[in-house]
């Protein structure tokens, strides 16, 4: 059985991962490269209740049962999505997987690496994962021009914690992308980073 390429675009909100991942994408198609993209948390059950959580607030749910969720959500993701394309031969390009559960939820207390660890027992490894930063003062500036006022810093200071988890991220398989430069030249570095994958065909 032919087996595809896991690509997956991680960092955090506002960085312009899942503008690339788009980009990405319409290139492969265009290039006649069979692929299908993919984000998390799903729309699937366990993706809802995340999303609902992520809107409407906690109301009494734990970090743990959230974490929880995470993983559900991503257990059925691999079984009924990422597994069977992969088997299928396609490039699988995935806004977001187990590293945001990594760097987001170890950001409210739980040990990242565990977290990784965790996830790699049933969830495939990538080809690649691309890590989107933004620098500080670029981040300063969008909580400058949003209307949030306190409750943006407060938000700014976990993100913060979030990417410096992102950032400690290790392996072969991990590339860091700064995400200060135009769309069209980190869409070139993302090509960059992923050439290899595909011999000549890009
Ligand atoms: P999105 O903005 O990319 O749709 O992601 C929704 C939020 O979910 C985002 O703030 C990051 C968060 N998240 C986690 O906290 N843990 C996870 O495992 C995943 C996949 C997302």
């Amino acid at each position: 059985m032919s087996h595809g390429i896991l690509i997956v675009f991680e960092g955090i909100d506002g960085t312009g991962k899942s503008t690339q991942c788009k980009m990405l994408a319409e290139l492969l198609s265009k290039k006649g490269i069979a692929n299908i993209s993919l984000a998390e948390p799903t729309r699937g059950e366990w993706g809802m209740k995340i999303r609902r959580l992520l809107t409407e607030g906690r109301n009494g749910v734990s970090p743990e049962e959230e974490l929880a969720w995470f993983i559900n959500d991503r257990k059925q993701d691999v079984e009924l999505n990422i597994n069977p394309a992969l088997n299928a031969g396609k490039v699988v390009l995935m806004d977001r997987y187990y590293f945001s559960t990594a760097a987001y939820q170890g950001a409210l207390g739980f040990d990242p690496e565990k977290i990784r660890k965790d996830n790699e027992k049933f969830a495939p490894q990538p080809d690649r994962v691309l890590i989107f930063h933004n620098s500080p003062e670029k981040s300063l500036e969008r909580i400058e021009s949003s209307r949030e006022g306190k409750s943006a810093f407060e938000k700014q200071d976990y993100l913060m914690d979030v990417q410096g988890i992102f950032k400690s991220f290790d392996g072969p398989n991990i590339r860091f992308i700064s995400s200060d430069a135009s769309l069209e030249k980190v869409h070139e570095q993302v090509l960059r980073e992923v050439q290899d994958l595909f011999e000549l065909k890009l």
